[in-house]
């Protein structure tokens, strides 16, 4: 029995004592918490702010990172933020706009991108407006191309990131809005850009006056948080003109905006799942009830 406290103690104190050892290497710095519609059980996206991130994301971020499995008739799905229940004005009557394929805003905006089909009869490629049913292209071919326009590093597909990370909407808003000048201590190689919540090892790249002969941190040398990474800062305010002016056009917004898209991307179906999960919640509940009552009702004339 001793032995066994023993251990454990022992275990304790070494996983205190990596804790300790971790935070002195720099770490991430805590990430902002933004108030999301989509947490909690009962969350829901906000559709507008779906839109405007879908357009940050077009205008900002589409020149460098996919969005791979999504397709332009997702937008217009039910949850999606182009989803429309009834035609506006204008639509011929036999239109059925809540389907994502007759959706005209989703029709036209596929339209607006170029899409390389083919081969035709003669065995060639072609190029045509883009159709509901066409997956959002990506700006590059494939990952060399994506990975040699990007000094080496890869921008990965977001409709991916946000299940990827921890905390995913919290750490991307952060990590969108933090972007800051580098501690006077680390020196930056080129294309690199430091952002106190990226994960990195910022002990690597301290200027030589903070090390000892061995490149190890001189003693009393704080370690900044964070990381460097490839990507510099995508946003700054007014670099996307939003269509309702009431909302500010700044990379607070823009970010917040961005990862509300993302979520939605990296989940479209999280309303249905929600709301099933609340009938599936009450139909329980009400059996619940049935069967506490039909025991007390079976029960009630048995004698003690
Ligand atoms: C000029 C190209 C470029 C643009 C524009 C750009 N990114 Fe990136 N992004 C990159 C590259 C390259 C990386 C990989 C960085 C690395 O690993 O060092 C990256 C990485 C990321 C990451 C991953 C961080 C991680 O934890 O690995 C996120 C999230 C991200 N970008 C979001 C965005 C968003 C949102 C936008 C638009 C607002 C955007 N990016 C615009 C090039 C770009």
């Amino acid at each position: 029995m001793k032995t066994i406290l023993c251990s454990i103690l022992a275990l304790g104190s070494a996983i205190a004592f990596a804790g300790a050892a971790e935070a002195a290497g720099g770490g991430t710095r805590e990430y902002k918490h933004n108030h999301w519609h989509f947490s909690g059980p009962f969350g829901q996206y906000d559709k507008e702010a779906v839109q405007r991130g879908f357009q940050v994301y077009r205008t900002v971020c589409a020149s460098c990172h996919a969005v791979e499995q999504l397709s332009f008739r997702n937008l217009g799905e039910k949850g999606g933020p182009f989803h429309l229940d009834a035609c506006p004005a204008g639509v011929p009557e036999s239109t059925n706009c809540s389907s994502p394929s007759e959706n005209p805003v989703v029709k036209a905006l596929a339209a607006e991108y170029e899409i390389t089909d083919g081969p035709d009869d003669t065995g060639d490629m072609f190029k045509r407006p883009g159709l509901p049913s066409d997956k959002i292209p990506g700006p590059y071919a494939n990952a060399q191309q994506a990975r040699a326009a990007n000094g080496g590093a890869l921008p990965p597909n977001l409709a991916l990131v946000i299940k990827a990370r921890h905390h995913g909407p919290n750490y991307v808003y952060s990590l969108l809005t933090g972007y800051e000048d580098a501690p006077i201590s680390v020196q930056l190689g080129a294309g690199q850009h430091y952002n106190p919540y990226f994960a990195g090892d910022m002990s690597q790249l301290l200027k030589a006056e903070y090390r000892d002969e061995e490149g190890h941190p001189l003693e009393g040398v704080e370690i900044p948080q964070g990381g460097v990474l490839a990507m510099k800062s995508p946003l700054a305010d007014g670099i996307v003109d939003y269509a309702d002016e009431h909302v500010p056009e700044t990379v607070d917004q823009y970010a917040k905006d961005v990862v509300e898209f993302l979520t939605w991307a990296s989940e479209p179906k999280m309303e249905q799942r929600k709301s099933l999960g609340v009938v599936t919640m009450g139909y329980l509940l009400i059996l619940t009830l049935i069967l506490f009552f039909s025991y007390r009702a079976i029960w009630s004339n048995v004698e003690h």
